[in-house]
Order: structure tokens, then sequence, then C-alpha cells
């Protein structure tokens, strides 16, 4: 119960699916969460849920939208006037969109929520995680990553989607292409922070009963999720990597790796490009504004 006491971790998307799980596990550990979610009804539902369930009531609620980066700034700056640390950082939140749609800030929305939504939720908390070292930054990728592609001139699918009207009924390949820029990032990311003792690493949960693709904007994903129900795992065993990687000794030291299952894994080769990975770096921060005497690290 108290291997995690004293532990802060930030949890996104943790009123649903993985997160929640994640939120549940390590609050048995004893660890203080504070649970990202975009919307304060079903955050709090799932708050109470979880205090029920763990016995554990330090579970703060705060609202943040991750597919606007106005809101992550903002979110940034209250996380930092009521926690002095931060000692897990767990980007899980994701979506997924069927149909190409860009958010009021203009940025396609798949690539907003599980790719630059994350990159600068860490930017902005990055401080903190520093000055609390030891701490860890955990990405939660997808194996859909391997069906992703970088393309520095069209990140966000705009010239592809202008091309081929291309947006599958099942699953947006702008999804695919975001999950594995996230994995790219937080390569580039370890890398970087190598010697902080803050570590990043990035996972894939495995095909998982959660509520993923259910807001999709597509009857057909809707029900293809449905049907494939039975041969997905629990949202808890989905769940289950996270957690290993918020809270073992075993991973403490290890940084710049992907896992599944609990076990070390290897990505796709398109992941590894070290290349690819600094010019998206550059590529991204130019995008959010951040001038490199900003850069954050
Ligand atoms: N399920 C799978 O088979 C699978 C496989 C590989 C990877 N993953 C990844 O696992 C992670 C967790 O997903 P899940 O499967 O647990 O799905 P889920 O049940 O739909 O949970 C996703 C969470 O992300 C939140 N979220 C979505 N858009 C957001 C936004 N704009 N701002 C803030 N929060 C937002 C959702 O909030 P709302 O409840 O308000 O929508 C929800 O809490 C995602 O990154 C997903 O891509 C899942």
């Amino acid at each position: 119960m108290s291997k995690m006491k004293e532990k802060i971790c930030v949890i996104t998307g943790s009123n649903s699916g993985i997160g929640k799980e994640a939120a549940i596990g390590l609050a048995e550990m004893g660890a203080t969460i504070v649970m990202v979610v975009r919307n304060q009804e079903r955050g709090e539902k799932a708050r109470t849920e979880i205090v029920k369930q763990t016995g554990n009531d330090s579970v703060d609620v705060m609202i943040c939208d991750l597919s606007l980066m106005s809101s992550i700034r903002h979110f940034a700056e209250e996380f930092k006037k009521r926690y002095d640390r931060l000692d897990v950082l767990i980007n899980n939140a994701g979506a997924s969109f069927s149909k190409r749609e860009v958010t009021a800030e203009g940025f396609e929305r798949n690539f907003a929520v599980n790719y630059l939504g994350p990159f600068l939720l860490t930017y902005e908390l990055l401080d903190l995680l520093k000055s609390s070292a030891p701490s860890r930054i955990i990405n939660v990728s997808s194996g859909l990553a391997k069906n992703g592609k970088v393309d520095l001139d069209d990140l966000q699918g705009e010239k592809h989607f202008a091309e081929t009207k291309f947006y599958s009924s099942s699953r947006a390949p702008a999804y695919d292409n975001a999950k594995l820029m996230l994995m790219m990032f937080t390569y580039e990311l370890a890398r970087r922070l190598k010697g902080s003792g803050v570590t990043a690493n990035v996972l894939m949960p495995g095909f998982t009963a959660t509520n993923l693709g259910k807001n999709s904007g597509s009857l057909g994903s809707y029900i293809m999720f449905k049907m494939v129900r039975p041969m997905q795992q629990s949202a808890k065993k989905g769940a289950e990597t996270s957690i290993y990687l918020a809270s073992s000794d075993e991973v403490k030291d290890l940084t710049g790796k992907c896992f599944a299952k609990k076990k070390e894994v290897t990505s796709c080769p398109g992941s590894y490009d070290e290349e690819l990975q600094k010019r998206l770096w550059n590529k991204t921060e130019s995008m959010l504004g951040l001038a490199s005497d900003q850069s954050m690290y």
C-alpha cells in the first residue's frame, strides 16, 4: 500500500479505460494522483470510484483539454500553484478521430491530442520533474505506430487528405502517425534528459476494452470496436505496463525504451531514426512557438 507514498503522479485521461486503471493501481500503492481530465463531471465520477475502491483519498481532479495548447498552458500554471513537485507524468490521454477536423487553434485533432498536447504538457512540467528527480515520464503510444509515417512537410496530413480524401472508417491514419511521433519524441527526450535523473519511456498497452473509438466520429468505427470486444484484454490488464513503469524499481534507471506487457520491446524500425527525431523535435518546437532560448533542453 505504501510503495508510492509521497509520490505525486499526474495521469492524463484518467477518468476512463487504461488511465483510470493506472490511477487505481497507483492509488492502491499510496500515491497522490492528479487526474487530468477534460470534463469535470466525468472526472469527479471517476474520482469517487477510485477513492472508494482504493481507500486513498489523495486523488485530485484537474481540468485540461489536451487538444488545446492554451488549456495545457493554463493547466500547468494551476498545477504549479497547487503542487511543488512531480514524480511521475503519464501522458495517457488519447483519442482517435476518423473525420478530419481541426481545433479552434488550427491543429488537426489526432495530431493535437495524441502528440502535440503531450509534447507541450511535458515541456510545461519539465522544470518540476527535474527539480523532483528521480522522476519518470511515461508516454502511452500504440502498436499502430508501426503503420505511421512522419512527413515533416505534412505533419497534420493536410496535403495527404487533399490528395486522397482518405480517412479510414475504422481508424484514422493520422492517429497512427501521431502515435509514431509520440514514440520518436520519447526517444529524443530521453537522450536530451540523460544525466538529469528524469527518465522517459514509451509503452504499447495492447488491444484493450476501453472507450477508445467510441467518439471517433464514425459509426463504423464504433461498431467495429464493439464487435472486437471479446478479443480485447481488460482495462486493468491494459494498465499494468503503465503502473509498472511508474512504480517498479526494476526500471528506475531505464530510459529511452519501449515496453509492452511489462517487458522491454523493440518498437517499429522507423521510430529509431535519430535524424528524423531531431528534425521532428525542432519542427514541433517551432509550431508551438517555443523559441530556441526557451527550448526545454
Ligand atoms: N484501447 C486500446 O486498445 C489501446 C491500444 C493502444 C493504445 N491505446 C492508448 O491508450 C491510451 C488510453 O486510452 P484508452 O484505451 O483507455 O481509451 P479511453 O477509455 O477512451 O480513455 C482515453 C482518455 O483520454 C481522454 N481524452 C481524450 N481526448 C482528450 C482531450 N482532448 N483532453 C483530455 N483528455 C482527453 C478521455 O477523456 P473523455 O472520457 O473525456 O473522452 C479518456 O479519459 C490512449 O493514449 C490510447 O491511444 C489504447
